[in-house]
């Protein structure tokens, strides 16, 4: 397994490249109750934000927080956040709040269920995407690489442990591209490049113009 993230060197064109990402931050928005008005909300993982956009277009609260192991304040300029962590959400000292979320990130995360437990403690509600078994299978099968993914059944597990109510749906992202190199380029520029060490030959004999997206919903309340 290769986990090589490449998000700081890429965050510029970042946003243009995030298709995918940018479809699931708006399906995720589906899985928040909106009638609602929370007090606190803490996002992990926000990157340059594409999520928190539509977060604070569609939702009502009163303070919320921010979090990346990378400092990505200058994407927020326009966003009126209380606090930004900038640290390994892993390693962050949480407070209570009204509600957490998450969108694309926690596929990062090395112990998904210590970081789902941490969480528990400290809100009754979670809601998150993150993507699962199955991402990416053409580099997998090509380059030999990939995160490790976890399929929606196994997240599923989990979760179920630490929360009484745990709805999930699972969708496909199928990307087409001209070429396969511009394919891998998509994928540099959205900071997954575990395989940018590959040799000149393995990157050139590449034949797949399509890239597979899996993603996972959930939304999980106590
Ligand atoms: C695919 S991007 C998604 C960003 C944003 N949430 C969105 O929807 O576009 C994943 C983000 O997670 C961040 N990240 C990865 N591992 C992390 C960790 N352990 N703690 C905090 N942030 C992390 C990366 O820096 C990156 O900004």
């Amino acid at each position: 397994m290769v986990k090589k993230m490449n998000f700081e060197k890429q965050f510029k064109n970042y946003d243009y490249n995030a298709i995918t990402q940018k479809k699931v931050a708006e399906k995720l928005l589906t899985f928040i109750d909106n009638s609602e008005k929370y007090d606190t909300i803490l996002e992990l993982g926000c990157g340059t934000g594409v999520f928190t956009k539509t977060l604070c277009e569609n939702l009502k609260f009163n303070h919320l927080d921010l979090n990346d192991i990378f400092n990505t304040q200058e994407f927020f300029k326009d966003i009126a956040y209380r606090n930004f962590f900038i640290e390994n959400m892993e390693l962050l000292e949480l407070k209570k709040y009204s509600l957490i979320v998450s969108s694309s990130a926690f596929q990062w995360v090395d112990d998904l269920e210590t970081l789902i437990q941490k969480i528990s403690k400290n809100t009754s509600q979670l809601i998150f995407s993150i993507y699962s078994k199955g991402n990416l299978i053409e580099i997998l099968n090509h380059f030999g690489v990939s995160l490790n993914y976890k399929s929606t059944n196994e997240i599923y597990k989990i979760l179920k442990k630490y929360y009484t109510f745990v709805k999930f749906q699972e969708d496909e992202f199928i990307l087409e591209f001209p070429t396969p190199l511009k394919a891998l380029k998509h994928l540099k520029e959205t900071g997954v490049t575990g395989f940018s060490s590959s040799s000149y030959s393995l990157t050139k004999s590449f034949k797949s113009t399509l890239l597979t997206y899996k993603v996972s919903y959930f939304s999980c309340k106590n």
